[in-house]
């Protein structure tokens, strides 16, 4: 089909992709992770753009890989051509940070993917869970890994072992979500966080990035020190000496994201 699996906005300089697979809860399959990624790496190698938000439809975020697709593979369709499997890594190699904006559901993949993303503002509808386990497999895509450090091993493991869900108020006191919002205000209250990072510095917001994903990789003295290496690099730029000179002369700084 030629359907158009992702939805592409801008506005100012956010981009807004939409998951829009609405009558399978934005079920994730190979088509819809190809226009993802694509959009993704576009709007990463655009100058105009400075951050990105990912969202869904207020029933779901996205409701977990296509179980209908997947039902038939067999070990070499997913080991050797990847499917489902080979356009997560290109998600998580963006520089530029990405929001997701959960409405609804994000079961399995669904949450893997706004784990993915560099925070989640939720709705208060929001409905989280790596329910795999009930389909005779695991999380395919970090969820084992990113769960645990979101919001410890005993809930991740609560999760990933009986596959219920987590509602958004259980989400945000457990620290897998940024904030909860009303269902009505989640876009806008997403479109505002990232116009505010988007009118910051792009080197900055991508060092800064990069520094706390080394918080999850890296030991505390080696994630000490790259923060210091990308601080001090950061006096390189030119967007330092305009924001502190801004801040001197009582004026707003004009980045020019250099
Ligand atoms: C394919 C899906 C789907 C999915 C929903 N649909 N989830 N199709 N894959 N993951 C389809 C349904 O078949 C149905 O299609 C339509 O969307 C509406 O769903 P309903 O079930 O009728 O809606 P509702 O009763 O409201 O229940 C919502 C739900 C349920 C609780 C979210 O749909 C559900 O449990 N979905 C599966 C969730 C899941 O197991 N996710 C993990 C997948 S494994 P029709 O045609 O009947 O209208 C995974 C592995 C990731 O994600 C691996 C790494 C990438």
């Amino acid at each position: 089909t030629n359907e158009t699996l992702i939805l592409q906005e801008v506005e100012g300089r956010v981009a807004i992709l939409t998951l829009n697979r609405p009558k399978a809860l934005n079920a994730l399959n190979d088509a819809l992770m190809d226009e993802l990624s694509a959009a993704l790496a576009k709007f990463d190698g655009d100058d105009n753009i400075g951050a990105i938000i990912i969202t869904g439809s207020e029933k779901a975020f996205a409701a977990g890989a296509d179980i209908g697709a997947m039902a038939s593979w067999s070990y070499m369709d997913v080991y050797k051509s990847e499917y489902i499997t080979r356009n997560w890594d290109p998600i998580a190699r963006v520089r530029k940070p990405i929001i997701a904006a959960v409405s609804g559901y994000a079961l399995g993949g669904g949450c893997e993917l706004a784990m993915m993303c560099d925070f989640i503002i939720a709705a208060d509808s929001a409905k989280f869970g790596q329910p795999e386990i009930k389909l005779g497999i695991i999380p395919g895509a970090g969820g084992t890994q990113r769960l645990p450090r979101a919001v410890g091993k005993s809930k991740a493991m609560d999760m990933v072992l009986t596959g219920r869900m987590m509602n958004a108020e259980e989400a945000e006191r457990s620290g897998l979500v940024s904030r909860v919002v009303p269902a009505d205000q989640l876009l806008a209250q997403a479109k505002e966080a990232a116009t505010v990072i988007a009118s910051m510095s792009l080197p900055s917001v991508i060092m800064a990035k990069e520094s706390v994903n080394r918080a999850w990789e890296s030991s505390l003295r080696e994630g000490v020190l790259f923060e210091r290496r990308a601080f001090h690099s950061l006096f390189a730029t030119e967007d330092q000496k305009e924001g502190m000179t801004a801040f001197v002369e009582k004026r707003s700084p004009e980045f020019k994201h250099r």
